[in-house]
């Protein structure tokens, strides 16, 4: 993998997240400078951004907030203000645990907007640019559960499918510019969005997965760092699924 230069920056969509700090961890550690963006944990935002720049203090490492549910969150110049980036990882998101018939359209328009819409209106914004670079990249997080779907997360499988479906498709249309299109794909990881898991649920849970366990954070980011690097040119469409041999 190409170690950068410092020079190359990218966004990363949820760093507040456990798989986003993990993610930011990585691509500091390749070299990368890092805008870092959360919602409501700016706290650990400004943390990873100090500490990162010890870590590293030829890269930069600045952090915004933005409420991704919302449709009018972006805001002039939100992107360029941090200067030039040459990628954009989604790793923001959440899930609701219930029947789909008790669901609500509210519920699915802000689950939508957070995982995939929020995402292309920033994917138009930041087009041009991408498409300038050299070496440009576009990187989701999304889940086995885009793949295989899943009972009690009926709208959450739909929109980690679509994510899958956007990216088979653009990629092809920005093909040969430079710019990749991809998604890593997790089972279950040992994050936040599963805190709520009783221990019996988690035994029944790791008894399904062949490799016996829960992925750790950086286990994911591993693999956003490979995809991001300058000589990953010829992977692009393609959705990786990193699931313990689980379901894939
Ligand atoms: N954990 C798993 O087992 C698993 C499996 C497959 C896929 N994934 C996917 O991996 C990604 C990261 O998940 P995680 O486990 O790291 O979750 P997490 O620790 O709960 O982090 C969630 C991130 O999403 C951000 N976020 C939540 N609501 C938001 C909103 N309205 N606007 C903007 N940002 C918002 C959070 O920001 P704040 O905290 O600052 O509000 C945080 O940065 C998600 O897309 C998830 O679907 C996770």
């Amino acid at each position: 993998m190409i170690q950068s230069n410092g020079k190359q920056r990218a966004f990363v969509f949820g760093a507040s997240g456990d798989i986003g700090q993990a993610i930011c961890q990585q691509l500091a550690a390749s070299g990368w400078s890092l805008i870092l963006h959360g919602f409501q944990h700016t706290d650990v935002l400004a943390t990873a951004c100090q500490q990162l720049s010890q870590q590293y203090p030829q890269q930069d490492f600045q952090y915004f907030s933005a409420d991704l549910m919302d449709p009018n969150f972006l805001k002039p110049n939100l992107l360029s203000q941090f200067g030039d980036y040459q990628a954009l990882v989604f790793a923001q998101g959440t899930t609701d645990y219930q029947l789909f018939s008790t669901t609500t359209v509210q519920q699915q328009q802000k689950l939508f907007q957070l995982h995939l819409f929020s995402p292309l209106t920033l994917i138009r914004a930041a087009e041009s640019h991408l498409l300038a670079q050299d070496h440009a990249r576009i990187v989701f997080i999304g889940s086995i559960y885009g793949a295989v779907g899943s009972a009690m997360e009926v709208l959450y499988s739909a929109v980690k499918g679509a994510q899958t479906s956007f990216a088979n498709a653009y990629a092809r249309e920005v093909a040969g510019s430079g710019l990749t299109v991809n998604v890593v794909a997790p089972g279950a990881v040992n994050t936040q969005m599963n805190a709520d898991f009783s221990e019996n649920e988690l035994a029944a849970l790791k008894a399904e997965i062949p490799l016996g366990r829960l992925a750790q954070p950086q286990e994911i980011a591993v693999w956003v760092a490979h995809l991001v690097a300058a000589d990953a040119d010829y992977l692009t469409g393609q959705t990786l699924y990193v699931d313990g041999g689980w379901l894939k």
